[in-house]
């Protein structure tokens, strides 16, 4: 520095700098940055300190005067601007912040269990309150499982009723929760009385069919168990799920591993048994299948059929799903579309 006037000169431009400084920061952060610009050891204050020891002995006094003026009005500077800039931010929080008592309240729209899960819940209810336990079998059978066990032997007609995905000869994708009949039968001795809810798959594909859906299996095997007992539970099973007034009708029918063989139909609870399009004009829809469990299916599992005898019924859970709520194509059940799922089931 070469005299005193150029650093006063250099003093009065710092100051100004930092007034037009000022006036231009918006945030602390910013502050606090420009204050170390100036004040720092090696900012623009501080370097006119190391200056001076170039500064000629009898000019030291005042210079270091001057310097630390300078110095002491720019820190006084900074602590004001610092001060406004957090009262700034402080104003701008709570603007932000604040909580308008007055606003209406955001509507909340609480989500529902899928429908088929909200049949499976009831199903579940309904057969637990008659003493009915569950059984969750895999989904991954092996062919004697979900076939041979169940009197269906290889090359058996029967087969052909259910498109079977195979993952080896031995290993395949259930096609019916039936297989856990036999599972609980090897294990468990009568009295049995059991629920299979669980997913099964089968190459069928249309808008009541899907290769991949849900069936719930129900069984019972004890001394002297007939068809009139499967007639009354399922009487109390239809009135539970589709009304009171709801009864049942038993046609005959085949499956491999009951004898005799009925399909179930309830009377139809739209229009009361009249006819009307959702019964097709029968008075009548068509709920599950079942029937007397064949005595070569408790023989393959090592229950005396002329000691006990069992009944045994499944169903879709989707069909019962689209029966409850009117859905006429299965895939609405897959598609997880929300505008679909929200209008569909219970909204309590
Ligand atoms: N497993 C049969 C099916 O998938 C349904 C059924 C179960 C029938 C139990 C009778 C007894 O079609």
């Amino acid at each position: 520095m070469a005299d005193l006037n150029e650093l006063r000169q250099r003093a009065e431009k710092i100051r100004e700098e930092i007034r037009k400084n000022a006036e231009q920061l918006t945030s602390s952060k910013a502050a606090y940055e420009a204050r170390k610009n100036f004040l720092d050891k090696k900012g623009v204050i501080g370097q006119l300190m190391q200056d001076m020891k170039s500064v000629p002995a009898d000019q030291k006094a005042e210079y270091g005067k001057t310097v630390n003026e300078l110095k002491a009005w720019a820190s006084e500077r900074f602590e004001e601007i610092d001060k406004k800039m957090r009262q700034r931010e402080l104003e701008l929080r709570y603007a932000s912040e604040k909580i308008d008592i007055t606003m209406p309240p955001v509507k909340m729209v609480p989500g529902h269990l899928h429908p088929v899960t909200q049949v499976r819940e009831e199903l579940i209810d309904i057969f637990a309150s008659m003493g009915f336990e569950v059984y969750e079998g895999t989904e991954i059978e092996t062919d004697y499982y979900n076939f041979t066990a169940l009197n269906t032997p290889q090359d058996h007609p029967a087969r052909d009723m259910q498109d079977t995905f195979y993952l080896s000869p031995e290993f395949l994708l259930r096609t019916q929760t039936s297989a856990g009949q036999i599972h609980v039968m090897e294990s468990k001795k009568p009295p049995i009385k059991i629920l299979s809810p669980g997913k099964v798959f089968r190459s069928d594909d249309d808008a009541t069919h899907s290769p991949m859906f849900s069936q719930m299996e129900g069984l019972v095997v004890d001394k002297k168990i007939t068809l009139s007992d499967l007639k009354g539970m399922l009487d109390v099973f239809v009135q539970k799920i589709f009304g009171e007034g709801t009864t049942t009708r038993l046609r005959p029918s085949y499956f491999p591993f009951t004898e005799p063989s009925v399909e179930v139909d309830c009377s139809c609870f739209s229009c009361g048994g009249k006819g009307c399009s959702l019964c097709k004009g029968t008075g009548w829809i068509e709920v599950l299948g079942a029937g007397i469990v064949n005595r070569k299916v408790l023989e393959n599992c090592g229950i005396d059929p002329d000691e006990y005898s069992g009944l045994a019924f499944g169903m879709g859970m989707e069909r019962i799903a689209m029966l409850k709520y009117g859905i006429n194509n299965i895939k609405l059940l897959f598609e997880s579309d929300l505008q679909v799922l929200e209008q569909i089931g219970d909204q309590e």
